[in-house]
């Protein structure tokens, strides 16, 4: 097989038996900013002079050539460059038999800045939960520090009312801790999808009659559900998180009439479906093309996702109104769609208002897939 060593998308450099430069593909010469040709025939040291972040010359440090005969190289380190440019240094000291003398050096260079970016979302991630938590908290700790230094000042009617806010704000705590879970269960692609049979459209009805019980009038919902639905097999608990979700927005955020239409249709992976095609499906499992599915659109009349917004709204913390939760609902219902070998769409509604629709492939039952 010939393969160029300008292909390599990271950097290559190979020095021979003396320690001389003889190979610099072009990812070296971009990461180190020095021209292949000047790099070829020069002394290792000299072509990179990297230093590890105590300032110390690497190549001093672990001296390939002169040093211990069982070395056969280093793994991955963080080491700078003249500039203060940080790079990722592997090095393979090829030696002829085992202990005997090093006959090339090759070292891969890669760039820090992919790692960076997700350490840095990283540490964005924990300042907004951080942030997300301290406000609930900090009132739970005011109230009950208030009601235990001062409780004989205050009528039963003011405790009850302190006691129902540190009730809610605990439970807005004990929401977004489920939620992370669920969020790193799904980054990590850990989500467990647990199939049963499903009657869909009762959950519909379940979920809807919850909303009705919690004081919402009867006009607010229109159900709409086919007759020829196919049987679905779904983890009936996370369905529900994602109705639960796509109806909480709908009241919420949305206005008018919530219309939710379930119907059957072809799996979200034929070809001739449109839609975008699915992320963490299940290979081999569901969701093969022409398989049998069951979509769910949820409208409502309000004032719906701006266009410019729509590809973010499945992404964790986003929200678009001060209506708004924390952001974390449509990232976990995109998440628990496609852990089913589904996909999840936003559009504009006919008559304005925010349309989701989500289609899953019926599935097999657990155990016979
Ligand atoms: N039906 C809708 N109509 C208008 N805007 C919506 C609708 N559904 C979602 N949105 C917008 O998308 C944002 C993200 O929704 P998402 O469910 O992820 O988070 P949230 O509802 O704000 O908080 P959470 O669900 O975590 O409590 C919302 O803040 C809202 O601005
Ligand atoms: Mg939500």
């Amino acid at each position: 097989m010939d393969v160029n060593p300008d292909d390599l998308p990271d950097g290559l450099v190979v020095a021979d038996a003396d320690g001389a430069v003889v190979c610099f593909n072009a990812a070296a010469a971009r990461l180190t900013g020095r021209e292949p040709g000047e790099a070829l025939g020069s002394p290792l040291p000299a072509v990179l002079p990297l230093e590890d972040l105590d300032g110390r010359r690497w190549w001093q440090l672990t001296d390939p050539y002169g040093g211990l005969a069982i070395s056969n190289g280093h793994p991955e380190r963080n080491l700078l460059l003249p500039g203060g440019h940080e790079v990722l240094v592997s090095a393979r000291y090829v030696r002829a038999r085992a202990r005997g003398p090093v006959r090339r050096v090759v070292v891969t260079l890669r760039g820090t800045e992919a790692r960076r970016r997700t350490e840095r979302s990283h540490a964005e991630l924990i300042a907004t939960v951080a942030h997300e938590l301290r406000s609930p908290l900090t009132s739970v700790k005011g109230f009950t520090a208030t009601l235990l230094a001062k409780w004989e000042r205050f009528t039963d009617d003011q405790k009850r009312l302190m006691l129902q806010t540190v009730d809610a704000d605990a439970g807005r705590v004990t929401r977004l801790i489920a939620e992370l879970l669920d969020i790193s269960r799904i980054d990590s692609g850990r989500l467990e999808v647990r199939r049963q049979r499903l009657d869909i459209a009762r959950a519909v009805r379940r979920h809807v009659g919850a909303h009705l019980a919690a004081g919402e009038p009867d006009s607010r919902f229109a159900v709409d559900i086919a007759a020829d639905l196919p049987d679905l097999w779904a983890d009936p608990d996370k369905i529900d998180q994602v109705l639960g979700n796509l109806l909480e927005n709908a009241v919420r955020h949305g206005e008018g009439t919530v219309t939710i239409e379930v119907r059957s249709a072809s799996s979200p992976r034929d070809p001739g479906t449109p839609g975008t095609p699915g992320g963490a499906g299940e290979p081999g499992g569901p969701g093969e093309p022409g398989e049998k599915a069951t979509t769910v659109t949820v409208s409502d009349e309000g004032p719906g996702i701006p266009e410019e917004s729509m590809s973010r709204v499945f992404t964790r913390f986003w929200r678009g109104s001060r209506r708004g939760g924390t952001g974390l609902g449509l990232y976990i219902v995109k998440g628990i769609v496609e852990a089913h070998g589904g996909v999840i769409t936003v559009e504009r509604a006919p008559v304005g208002g925010a349309r989701f629709r989500f289609t899953l492939p019926v599935g097999a039952p657990a155990f016979l897939a």
